[in-house]
């Protein structure tokens, strides 16, 4: 075994994005792309020499191999300790926990999150750091940085395979490899933050719980707390073994990639919580019988029910929102008294606000949501906070929605997603509506009148960091609002995303469908932005 340094060349496009550094596969299976980033992140974060790592992924393909590269580039790089989840299998809410419990100096979690696996799939990388949260603007800046000059990385040369099933202590040339099973130590966060006790008792009088795993990594997450701990039957956590190819679906939980669950949730038999996770378990969807509940909604509903639950019993510091997701939470938040922040997309902005005691629970509309017990997000935290509230309130999912309607109103809302292959046109969508700004307050759009606009900017309350660029904001008069973003997760072309949100009073009708709702602001919104005559689509590729 020796230390190698190998001569390598910069790639252009190491710029880690909202989630990290995701590419395709065949982009990552290029000699040196891997180990050019892997270094990149040891070069721009010096406390890792004589430090230790976290490291686990989401077991998509290609997870071992990446795994065995970055392990032998830590150990060069003068890691002391590395803890490696069994069998490279790690979820995302789990790392961050597993970084922060350990005291690591950081953690490397080899995800494409929700996207699709296999080799013509995705995959990625992210560093968090010692909190257990995601790296900073500025350090993924450093990282890139670094990544566009590198000219060399350091690899430990034959060195024994690590076998990554085996529980237990290994070596690495100088640095010590703990393989550990991280389901345990998870799951009793879990149990300390919920009412077990009171969950098993419902599920004994009848309450059913049917959870998608989606072939994914939470899957033995969900057998440990489901099944083993609170007694739901086998038979209803169904694709709970982690695939490289995730079964060969999309392990995204939206109603699109689980229609076989949302059929579920339609049948006169339905159970009464259908629940599913994505592929490195941090997102959500939570179904009740025939009716799905918006993330904005959930996020609302569980801060408005949070004094019901143990972890939470002693009252929220603050609640945050990404910019896009809905006002349900601030009409809450309003009414309880505690503050609300609303913040850019990506889950790095509530860590400073989480860190800093400022609030206890956030969330996005893109299904993510969590709570001060880690930092990031956190999908089985989700099901069980819904199953606990379903076990303590005695009301179905249905029943919880509609009281909230009717105490807050309801916030209809809808993201379109549209895919624009040639990536500047994309971007011309958004730079064209942000130039044309300071023309649009008074404007009329079809039906619509605009009050105001602004394209979001973000002064971080803890650190001072100023964020610009955020997206556009367009507010209605009357209330209704839309918001238009460009994705920062494509691996290939350009996502313009538009949010689309409007209000229904508490005594008003909530029974409309999402589409009817808002079809003013979706029309609104796209003669604005002209988002069809300068793409040339038709439409949408998907509305969630
Ligand atoms: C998407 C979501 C965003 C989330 C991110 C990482 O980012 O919209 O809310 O934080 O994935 O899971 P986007 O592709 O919109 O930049
Ligand atoms: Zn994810």
């Amino acid at each position: 075994m020796s230390i190698a340094i190998v001569p390598t060349r910069a790639f252009a496009d190491q710029r880690p994005g909202t989630a990290g550094l995701r590419k395709r596969v065949a982009v990552f299976r290029q000699p040196n792309y891997l180990e050019n980033f892997v270094q990149s992140v040891f070069d721009a974060v010096p406390e890792l020499r004589g430090g230790s790592i976290v490291v686990g992924g989401d077991g998509r393909f290609w997870n071992r191999e990446a795994i065995r590269t970055l392990l032998c580039i830590a150990a060069a790089n003068g890691v002391v300790r590395a803890s490696v989840a069994c069998g490279g299998l790690l979820s995302t809410p789990a790392a961050a926990m597993e970084i922060r419990a350990r005291g690591a100096t950081g953690g490397f979690l080899l995800t494409a999150s929700h996207n699709p696996g296999g080799p013509e799939g995705d995959f990625g990388i992210k560093f968090n750091i010692a909190t257990g949260g995601q790296a900073s603007e500025s350090l993924c800046e450093r990282i890139h940085a670094r990544s566009r000059e590198i000219h060399r990385y350091k690899l430990l040369e034959n060195a024994s395979e690590i076998e990554l099933d085996e529980l237990g202590q290994h070596q690495l040339g100088a640095m010590s490899v703990e393989i550990f099973d991280p389901v345990p130590a998870y799951a009793d966060v879990l149990e300390r933050l919920f009412d077990f006790e009171r969950i098993r008792g419902a599920l004994r009088a009848g309450l059913r719980v049917h959870f998608d795993a989606l072939n994914a990594v939470a899957g033995p997450y969900a057998e440990e707390i489901l099944v083993r701990r609170l007694g739901v039957p086998a038979t209803s956590v169904v694709h709970s073994k982690p695939l490289p190819d995730f079964g060969g679906r999309h392990p995204d939980p939206n109603p699109h990639s689980c229609a076989a669950l949302v059929a579920l949730a339609g049948r006169a038999d339905a159970p009464d919580l259908l629940a599913a996770t994505d592929g490195d378990g941090d997102r959500n969807m939570i179904i009740g019988k025939g009716v799905l509940v918006s993330p904005g909604d959930s996020l609302a509903i569980l801060v408005a029910n949070a004094h019901r639950i143990p972890g939470y019993a002693d009252g929220l510091k603050g609640v945050a929102r990404s910019m896009p997701t809905s006002r349900a939470l601030d009409r809450v938040a309003a009414k309880r008294g505690i503050p609300c922040y609303e913040t850019p997309t990506g889950w790095r902005f509530f860590c400073n606000l989480l860190e800093a005691g400022r609030i206890s629970l956030c969330g996005e509309e893109s299904f993510g949501t969590s709570s001060d017990h880690a930092r990031e997000k956190d999908g089985l935290w989700a099901v069980l906070f819904w199953l606990d509230l379903l076990a303590v309130t005695g009301l179905s999912v249905r029943e919880l929605l509609e009281r909230h309607w009717a105490e807050f109103g309801r916030d209809y809302f809808m993201r379109e997603d549209w895919q624009v292959p040639d990536a500047n046109l994309g971007k011309s969508v958004l730079d064209g509506a942000v130039a044309a700004l300071p023309g649009f307050a008074g404007r009329q759009c079809g039906a619509l009148v605009i009050e105001s606009a602004d394209n979001f900017a973000y002064t971080d309350p803890v650190d001072g960091s100023l964020s610009r660029n955020q997206g556009l904001r367009v507010l209605f008069v009357g209330g209704a609002r839309g918001v238009l973003r460009a994705s920062g997760t494509d691996t290939s072309g350009v996502t313009l995303r538009f949010y689309l949100e409007r209000h229904a009073a508490p005594d008003s009708d909530h029974g409309q469908l999402p589409a009817q709702a808002l079809a003013e602001v979706a029309a609104a919104m796209h003669e604005l932005t002209r988002v069809r005559e300068l793409t040339g689509l038709v439409g949408p590729r998907s509305v969630v």
